[in-house]
């Protein structure tokens, strides 16, 4: 299951906004289309935004070859700037397009598409090595919790938000692989529904067993002894840990506590931001009221309802037993840990 695939010199990405009813591939020539399938979701999850924004860069370099050199600069700074401005949380997105602006300043046109493509590439072929190695990681940690597991996860953090395995759905393949999982449960992620139409397909379609609950079932399953540990993935984690990701997550984190749950992120390096203090700085994506008010295309809700759509929120480090990263285990993460830990590095 691939959410984006280089073709003929083309980005084709699969529009996630259709699963599972139907399964659609969108060519992108342009950009700009895979600014417009960013922001509508098509293609979405941290990883996979950081990489398809990559390979857009790529088009923008095609699209700009006939250009002077200065224009052809101009032109592609303009389509980083146009494709950072797509999403404002998932750090990926922009630590993806720094690392793609760094590759092409003063090279003439075809010389720069080729850096770019390669560049792409390793983004691309670093993530499904990143899934990978989280995957590892993760399943040594799931051993130590010494029984057959109940996982519950949020969101979709699978192979459909990756180039690889996924992040939380990567620990949960190779613990499935190793015996130690007996079942997922996967939230059904309002207003979007990722959980339900990604998770539960991407594992259905991998023989994985998965259970499908509602959001407000969270706390009554783990209160009834059904949940073992709660991992899901992030879009931004902060210097102190604090971690962003989709909206539901930080109530999952509160009531792991409650129940005395471990409760995991699972992230790549990509998806850290040094730079970034705390939870209180990450821009939280406000997204359209209708997505709320509507499931499809049909309104659940009086039409002109006020709503608040926050996509993310944010899950203070102190809630968090762990991060799952393809560098290995931060335990207890805090601003000190993930100092160190970096350092390391
Ligand atoms: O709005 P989305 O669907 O892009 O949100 C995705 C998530 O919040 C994922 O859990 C996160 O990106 C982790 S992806 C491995």
């Amino acid at each position: 299951m691939k959410p984006l695939i280089w073709q003929d010199d083309r980005l084709v990405l699969l529009d996630q906004t259709c699963l599972p009813a139907k399964e659609i591939y969108v060519i992108c020539n342009d950009y700009r289309r895979v600014g417009d399938m960013i922001r509508k979701l098509g293609v979405r999850g941290a990883p996979a935004i950081g990489a398809a924004a990559a390979y857009g860069m790529v088009l923008a370099a095609q699209e700009g070859r006939h250009l002077s050199r200065e224009a052809f600069q101009r032109w592609l700074n303009q389509a980083a700037q146009d494709l950072a401005e797509t999403r404002p949380t998932a750090v990926n997105l922009f630590w993806a397009l720094k690392r793609m602006s760094k590759v092409y300043p003063g090279k003439e046109p075809d010389e720069a598409i080729g850096a770019l493509f390669a560049e792409a590439k390793k983004i691309h072929q670093e993530d499904e090595e990143s899934c990978r190695r989280i995957g590892e990681h993760g399943v040594s940690l799931m051993k130590k919790l010494g029984r057959p597991l109940k996982i519950l996860t949020h969101c979709n953090a699978g192979a459909l938000a990756t180039a690889g395995d996924g992040t939380a759905l990567a620990v949960v393949r190779r613990a499935w692989e190793e015996g130690i999982l007996t079942q997922v449960y996967a939230g059904e992620t309002r207003p979007l529904l990722q959980g339900a139409r990604l998770t539960a397909y991407e594992l259905m379609a991998d023989e994985i067993p998965v259970t499908l609950i509602t959001d407000n079932m969270a706390a009554w399953m783990m209160g009834q002894g059904e949940i073992d540990a709660v991992i899901t993935g992030a879009d931004r984690i902060a210097a102190n840990g604090d971690a962003a990701n989709k909206i539901g997550t930080y109530g999952l984190a509160v009531l792991a506590h409650h129940h005395r749950i471990p409760f995991y992120i699972a992230a790549p390096c990509s998806t850290f931001d040094l730079e970034t203090p705390n939870g209180d700085e990450i821009l939280v994506e406000e997204r359209a009221g209708d997505e709320v008010r509507k499931i499809g295309d049909v309104f659940i809700s009086p039409p002109d309802v006020p709503v608040r759509n926050p996509a993310f929120d944010i899950t203070p480090h102190r809630l968090i037993d762990g991060i799952i990263s393809d560098l290995g285990l931060i335990e207890k993460p805090d601003e000190e840990k993930l100092k160190h830990f970096f350092e390391g590095k």
